[in-house]
């Protein structure tokens, strides 16, 4: 099994380029089964999640040409079937934004029930209020959900979401730009990646105003053609950098990065002396010579401070001094990188979605397991500061999300390897 070693690095110095965002490359792959003609991505990242992905699009009918490692070609000039199968969904829960596109242009969708994870139970509830609001048909049984469109095709209606759900506000835009009328989604989900989404959609010819405010208003059109996008930039990768330079009070330069994308996380490392300078080649991280101090964490909706990086900033505030608080609003369940933390030598108590840190700790290497992707990246990040070596085991959830980890942190300075045992 493979594990990566960490030991005690840095100062993190030089410079990292950021690859294209997985959680936006993903409803960008779904959303091109909604046209015949061929859509080019550039910039996809080299991930596991991608290569799953690529395989479900493939079962249902989609020819797909690697043009080069970080260009796809997507040709779904019929799609064959309906259904994405239990195998593959198992091994994704991201698989279920195929459904959107599947019911809006087939009138029928069939997905296995992507099921819960670490960090929560993570249901669908709201995916499938959008679905029949929009006069599908929804079967769920046990082991999968099916929807299926009117006799004359879905019809555009008012959704209003009980929360700002991603994957939700991604699948109703997909099953709603071909329905009949106009759609509108009210408290849609404002990421990044939901504007990413708007764009490749009326690059396609859909018609879609809103995207990353409060309110998408969605025209359905009659079929949308082929397109090439470019994917934004990893804003959680990038994310990930900010802190590796921070806890191992390093100074680095973050290229293919959207300043705007990031600013929450930017502005919660200013409050710990932490500088961030914003240049024509790229952001600058620089925490080297400087005092740095705890400060407390919300996780929010976007443009909240976000989910996925609560635990690579959890592992950076054990390190400061200073007393401080993370709430973690958006899972019920995305503590689970503590305990392996309080393992390493940090003091965090958890009561229920708050934990609270005593800062200044000296961590020492151990034995730890990945249990989701940003805890497993939050371990690594720890490990960096850490006397001694860090063993980390189930590193496939973070080589899910993280393209060329490795490569690009030893690059920086990091001294971590990856091992099979
Ligand atoms: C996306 O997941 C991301 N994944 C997650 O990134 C990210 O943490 C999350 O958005 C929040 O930003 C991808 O984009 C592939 P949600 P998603 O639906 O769409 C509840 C990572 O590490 N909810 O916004 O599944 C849900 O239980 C991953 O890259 C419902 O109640 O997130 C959760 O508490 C982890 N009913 C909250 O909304 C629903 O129908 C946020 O979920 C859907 C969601």
């Amino acid at each position: 099994m493979a594990k990566f070693l960490v030991q005690k690095s840095g100062p993190l110095n030089g410079e990292v380029v950021i690859s294209g965002a997985k959680n936006a490359v993903l409803p960008l792959m779904a959303a091109t089964l909604l046209a015949e003609e061929k859509c080019e991505l550039s910039d996809v990242p080299a991930l596991r999640d991608v290569e799953v992905m690529k395989e479900i699009l493939q079962s249902v009918g989609a020819k797909i040409k690697e043009k080069n490692s970080s260009v796809l070609e997507i040709e779904t000039k019929e799609i064959l079937k309906c259904e994405a199968d239990y195998e593959l969904v198992s091994r994704m829960r991201a698989s279920f934004l195929v459904m959107g596109p599947l019911l809006a242009r087939m009138g029928r969708a069939k997905v296995y029930s992507p099921g819960g994870c670490t960090i929560g139970a993570r249901p669908i509830d709201l995916h499938l209020k959008g679905f029949e609001a929009l006069g599908a048909k929804i079967i769920e049984a046990d082991t999968y959900v099916e929807a299926i469109a009117p006799e004359g095709g879905l019809v555009g209606a008012s959704i209003y979401l009980d929360f700002p759900s991603v994957g939700a506000t991604e699948n109703i835009m997909t099953a709603a730009v071909l329905a009949k009328g106009t759609t509108y989604i009210e408290n849609a989900a404002e990421e990044p990646e939901i504007v990413d989404l708007a764009v490749l959609l009326n690059k396609m010819g859909a018609k879609v105003k809103g995207a990353g405010t409060d309110t998408i208003k969605i025209e359905g059109v009659e079929r949308l053609k082929g397109a090439q996008h470019t994917v934004i930039p990893d804003r959680i990768e990038a994310g990930t950098y900010m802190l590796a330079a921070a806890i191992t009070k390093g100074q680095i330069l973050i290229k293919n990065i959207v300043p705007d994308h990031v600013k929450s996380i930017t502005a919660k490392l200013r409050e710990c002396g932490v500088t961030v300078e914003i240049t024509d080649e790229g952001m600058y991280v620089i925490a080297e010579g400087h005092e740095l101090v705890a400060t407390d964490i919300k996780t929010l909706p976007y443009p909240g401070f976000p989910t996925d990086i609560q635990s690579p900033f959890m592992s950076f505030l054990t390190v400061v001094k200073g007393a401080s608080t993370v709430i973690e609003t958006v899972f019920e369940n995305r503590f689970m990188h503590v305990a392996e933390l309080n393992r390493m030598g940090a003091n965090i108590k958890t009561e229920g979605n708050r934990a609270m840190i005593q800062g200044g700790k000296h961590l020492e290497g151990a034995q730890v397991i990945a249990t989701d992707l940003r805890a497993g990246a939050a371990l690594v990040l720890a490990g960096l500061a850490a006397e001694g070596t860090t063993e980390i085991s189930e590193i496939y959830h973070i080589e899910r999300g993280y393209e060329k980890f490795v490569e690009k942190l030893r690059a920086l300075g990091a001294n971590i390897l990856r091992i099979e045992d």
